[in-house]
């Protein structure tokens, strides 16, 4: 890994589909070490830009850069410091929850021998090892979810980038994640996390981003965001007018 404070740098950051420009002129430094909360209502282009990010799309104008790797010619190098636990489930059909883990861990270089130790800790971590010989099918919602999480920490990235982790999971699965992440964070990985949940941006970030329009219209310590007056809207609904 390059010596770089910055963990991941965007620059510049335009990305159209078609004509559609989902990516307006992007720019944002998350720090080593820094758990970012990156905020926006639907459509606003939270996913394309992890898309892009970690690889996944493309883009026309400007770069990525993670811990100064560039992602577009030095992808190995970037593929091996993230873990992506991504919005939607991606799941192999064929394969078992832990054969899953250990076919990831393969990807990046991993024996199998280590890949399943390590896919029993973060089973056993996340409450999922007697799910270990079932297909994803098998799983409720909550329960893919923290697949997910699992196969994101499967090689021990130093980047997690997470894309609502914790959308239609319960309170106490919910409390069981954000340990986790707090915990994370602490031994200094650095976290990316995508929300709509200002209650989870408050108690886990430091550092805010709002995206709008594709657009970022505000980034800082969580605290000014949050003091922020100009982002307050007042929703009023009138009934009994004719
Ligand atoms: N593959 C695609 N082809 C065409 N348009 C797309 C594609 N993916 C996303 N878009 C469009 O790009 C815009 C940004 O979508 P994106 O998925 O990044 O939003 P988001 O901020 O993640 O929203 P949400 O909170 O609903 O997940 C939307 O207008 C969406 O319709
Ligand atoms: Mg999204």
């Amino acid at each position: 890994m390059r010596n770089s404070e910055i963990a991941i740098s965007i620059k510049h950051l335009t990305k159209y589909y078609d004509d559609f420009r989902a990516l307006d002129n992007v720019s944002l430094d998350v720090r080593r070490g820094e758990f970012f909360a990156f905020l926006g209502p639907n459509g606003a282009g939270k996913t394309t830009s992890i898309n892009v990010i970690t690889g996944l799309s493309n883009h026309q104008e400007g770069h990525v850069k993670i811990f100064g790797y560039d992602t577009v010619s030095e992808y190995i190098q970037c593929r091996k410091l993230i873990g992506l636990c991504a919005q939607e489930f991606n799941f192999d059909p064929f394969l078992s929850v832990r054969q899953m883990l250990v076919y990831q861990a393969g990807y990046f270089g991993i024996s199998s021998s280590i890949a399943s130790k390590r896919a029993e800790e973060l089973l056993t971590r996340f409450q999922l090892n007697h799910k270990s010989h079932v297909k994803h099918r098998a799983l409720s919602g909550g329960m893919k979810k923290r697949l997910l999480l699992c196969r994101a920490l499967i090689h021990d990235p130093e980047i997690l980038i997470l894309d609502e982790p914790t959308a239609g999971c319960d309170l106490e699965l919910k409390y069981l994640i954000w340990d986790y992440l707090k915990q994370l964070n602490n031994e200094g990985k650095t976290i990316f996390l995508t929300t709509h949940y200002m209650e989870e941006a408050e108690r886990l970030c430091k550092t805010i981003g709002i995206i709008n329009h594709g657009r970022i219209i505000k980034r800082g310590v969580k605290k000014d965001i949050l003091q922020d007056r100009s982002l307050e809207r007042v929703f009023l609904e009138v009934t009994g007018l004719e």
